[in-house]
């Protein structure tokens, strides 16, 4: 049966540390939890939509270290199209080392090694995933070169994940894209509206990212929830609250942001009779259960 969701991105091995709070410059702090996980927001966004029910396709690089040979495992375990992940040889496996508090803030620092290694010519390659896919997804952790190609190929709905964010995004990126998803950092970092806490504050972004030549915007905001417009009525912002959850159970909100997409672009491909703000409530249910578990892919839930 046809594909639904595409990925063009990156893959990336964890590394986890569980510490009490997020350590400040130059501070060495105890721990109390490590573990491994797969991660790289591509991969992520890829398993998440799988494990709604989407058939998916990566298209992604690994290393020829046992790293993207277990990576490779995992992502025929989660019925990932694995056609077009390769691994390079004489390169690394992505890494992330990830610091979590037990207030379930993180900061993270990538090396995305055979990432690097994504190219136009892998658009080509993998042709005819391009023709059939329904929703194309993309995020900033591979050349930017590649990602604009990818979406210059691609006649259906495409969501660009711009994250990490980067400070002079291309204007091409916001225009290319069918719906161009950040969170409030993100959109921070890319507009003029220097901090996001609320709902005010991020229709102001959104509309400084259409004039950038977005097409339709959403701004995910953690606990709030996320915001959307499009052009053709730029003031008529919508908000669509999250679930609530008992702070209490919030362990780990890596990879929620990746979760969203991913339940976004599973929604969007089966059921693209629904309003936008349907497909938006339904991934922030996805990203509010993957804040309640350990891990990034590990937490996310399956249909
Ligand atoms: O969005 C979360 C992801 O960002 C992690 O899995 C990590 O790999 C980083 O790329
Ligand atoms: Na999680």
């Amino acid at each position: 049966e046809a594909l639904e969701v595409l990925v063009f991105g990156s893959a990336i091995i964890d590394f986890i540390c569980y510490t009490p709070r997020l350590p400040k410059a130059g501070e060495t702090l105890h721990g109390h939890k490590f573990q491994t996980g797969f991660g790289g927001k591509g991969a992520n966004q890829c398993v998440a939509a799988a494990r709604l029910g989407a058939r998916t396709a990566l298209v992604a690089k690994l290393g020829d270290d046992s790293f993207g040979a277990d990576y490779l495992r995992q992502l025929r375990e989660e019925n990932v199209n694995v056609e077009h992940v390769q691994q390079l040889s004489g390169q690394t496996t992505g890494v992330a080392q990830i610091a979590v508090s037990d207030g379930g803030e993180n900061n993270i620092i990538i090396v995305v090694g055979a990432n690097n290694s994504l190219s136009c010519s892998d658009v080509t390659s993998a042709a005819t995933h391009f023709a059939q896919a329904k929703v194309l997804v993309c995020q900033l952790e591979t050349p930017i070169e590649a990602t604009l190609f990818a979406l210059r190929q691609f006649k259906g709905v495409s969501i660009v994940n711009a994250a990490p964010a980067m400070e002079h995004t291309p204007k091409e990126l916001l225009q290319l894209a069918s719906i161009f998803c950040v969170n409030e950092s993100e959109a921070a970092l890319m507009t003029g509206v220097k901090s996001i806490s609320s709902v005010g504050e991020a229709n102001a972004a959104m509309i400084e990212l259409m004039e950038m030549g977005a097409n339709t915007v959403i701004i995910t905001l953690g606990k709030l929830g996320a915001v959307c417009a499009t052009k053709q009525a730029p003031e008529q912002y919508e908000h669509v609250p999250a679930p609530h959850v008992d702070p209490e159970r919030v362990v780990d909100t890596t990879g929620a942001g990746d979760a969203f997409i991913g339940a976004l672009a599973f929604n969007m491909a089966r059921y693209p009779q629904n309003a936008l703000t349907a497909h938006i409530e339904a991934a922030c249910a996805v990203a509010s259960k993957s804040v309640q578990l350990p891990g990034t892919q590990a937490s996310f839930p399956r249909a």
